[in-house]
């Protein structure tokens, strides 16, 4: 696997690539790789002949109250994860590689990313679509791939994608989770084994509240039920747990002709965690 810092370099080696006819994809992360991130590398491998990862820890998607100095940074066992499991490219550019003396732009999708965690974190998505918009320029790939996880963020990057026109095919790897369905995290590794074990309510109670929006009861009561859940476990700050559309995330009262999505957000001791479900009408036999 190649370790490559400078634009040019990056440059020259895509063109390689892309000169022997092969499809390239790109999985974009700020690093701390876990087997969530090698799910979306082995999906790359499945749909493209070569994957370039990208590590850049992006101080734009971080608010003045985030410690943007603590974000664990271990770039030499992530390069063995990613040269382990087939990765061809680590783009790995310095900060002032990506945001060079006097850099002035910023892209900011409107709606999409104003509410759930752009309200909860200001400026926080207009961080991450300018730096994905920078590494899907920088990179050029065929498809970019993300994890379902931060779902809003993926549906930031897709409406981008599409009003941008960008040649590029948007990919969503569905969540990788633990054997008792807590999604898989960097931030997971901050809870004691008493919080890890509270935390798993977080899945359990969005599986409840789906099930029973999907067989009709009303999404009001379910998602009440699941907010007391999550209450009675321990989590404090839960900023929501709420329907919504898949798409646009603005809010729904009830399953109809769009794909709709269960998401919540709450803390559990030192992390705060997310995680979201697509919600679908079951039929009774
Ligand atoms: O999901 C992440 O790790 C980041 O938000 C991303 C997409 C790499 C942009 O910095």
């Amino acid at each position: 696997m190649q370790i490559i810092r400078e634009l040019e370099a990056l440059r020259q080696a895509v063109a390689e690539y892309r000169g022997s006819g092969k499809r390239i994809a790109l999985v974009p992360t700020m690093g701390a790789l876990h087997a969530g991130h090698m799910a979306l590398i082995e999906e790359g491998l499945r749909r493209a002949d070569a994957v370039i990862a990208s590590i850049f820890v992006n101080p734009r998607q971080f608010g003045p109250n985030e410690d943007l100095a603590a974000y664990p940074r271990r770039e030499r066992t992530d390069a063995q994860m990613l040269e382990k499991h087939g990765c061809a490219i680590l783009w790995a550019p310095a900060v002032e590689t990506m945001y060079p003396e006097g850099f002035a732009t910023t892209v900011s999708v409107s709606g999409v990313s104003e509410v759930l965690e752009g309200a909860a974190r200001p400026g926080h998505f207009d961080g991450v679509s300018t730096v994905v918009l920078k590494l899907l320029n920088q990179v050029q790939p065929d498809i970019a791939l993300f994890g379902e996880k931060d779902w809003q963020q993926l549906a930031v990057i897709r409406r981008m994608a599409t009003d941008l026109d960008l040649p590029v095919e948007i990919h969503g790897v569905p969540i990788e989770r633990d054997d008792q369905g807590l999604a898989l995290s960097s931030r997971n590794a901050y809870l004691s084994e008493e919080e890890l074990v509270a935390a798993r309510t977080l899945p359990r109670a969005l599986g409840e509240a789906a099930a029973a929006i999907g067989r009709g009861e009303p999404a009001e009561a379910a998602l009440a039920a699941a907010t007391a859940r999550l209450a009675e476990a321990g989590f404090t700050d839960i900023d929501y747990v709420t329907l919504r559309d898949a798409a646009t995330l603005q809010p729904i009262e009830a399953l109809g002709e769009a794909p709709a999505r269960l998401l919540a957000a709450a803390r559990m001791g030192p992390a705060r965690l997310i995680d979201n479900l697509p919600v679908e009408p079951t039929t009774s036999v």
